[in-house]
């Protein structure tokens, strides 16, 4: 199976988790979009019935109203039952890092408003440690340059994501993305607690404890892994 196949095997796959009566956080990504795809066909013929879907980007909020799937703002929900995201890297420990679309502000705040967590990622994605998919942060663009001296201080080599044009990518909130390019991360958590403290950075990709499920797609299919 080529790389798409196996983000859709396992974003069909994950549907199977999805509960009549839920409220569903929808994440963002090329594989999340074959798992918004399956839902809106199982909602569609009744075999899902009675859900609400909460996104985590304009883009899965469009894919899943063009579908007819029920949808409110975080604000307006009490909670969240189960959120299917994709993930950029899983390590042996089921750590994450996310980002890789620049939504992973919306999708952190999503998720840990979730009771559950499942991630949906083709093999590729799994490794023994974080750190060689570039970590993404989000920076304010008041005082970024500030920003990514303590960041380039810190050894974390950092570099602001651009778009096709050159120009400093935007996030949702029309924040800029600096990814950390360190290449192997020995100690995720102290890591993110101090990516935590700093008062110019509203989100980092790190997701930790968080996941309790996990999709993987592999060539003879997808296997479920439970995590926590
Ligand atoms: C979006 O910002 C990300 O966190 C995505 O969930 C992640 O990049 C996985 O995306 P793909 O499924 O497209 O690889």
């Amino acid at each position: 199976m080529n790389q798409d196949e196996l983000k859709k095997a396992v974003g069909v796959k994950s549907v199977d988790f999805i509960e009549s009566n839920s409220v569903i956080g929808l994440g963002t990504g090329s594989t999340v979009y074959y798992m918004i795809e399956e839902l809106g066909k199982r909602y569609q013929n009744g075999d899902i019935k009675n859900i609400v879907g909460v996104a985590t980007s304009s883009r899965s909020q469009k894919q899943a109203e063009s579908l007819g799937i029920p949808m409110k703002d975080l604000n307006d929900v009490d909670h969240i039952d189960l959120t299917i995201d994709g993930a950029d890297q899983i390590d042996k420990n089921f750590q994450g890092i996310k980002g890789g679309g620049a939504a992973h502000l919306l999708e952190k705040m999503v998720a840990t408003n979730s009771h559950k967590n499942i991630w949906i990622v083709d093999q590729s994605k799994m490794a023994d440690e974080l750190g060689s998919f570039p970590l993404p942060t989000e920076v304010i663009p008041f005082g970024c340059e500030k920003t990514f001296s303590d960041l380039k201080a810190e050894n974390l080599h950092p570099e602001f994501r651009l778009d096709e044009n050159g120009k400093r990518v935007l996030t949702h909130n029309k924040n800029y993305v600096i990814d950390l390019k360190m290449g192997s991360i020995k100690h995720p958590h102290l890591l993110a607690d101090w990516l935590d403290h700093q008062v110019g950075i509203v989100a980092h990709g790190l997701f930790l404890d968080l996941v309790n499920k996990v999709v993987v797609g592999y060539d003879d299919g997808p296997k479920v892994i439970e995590c926590r």
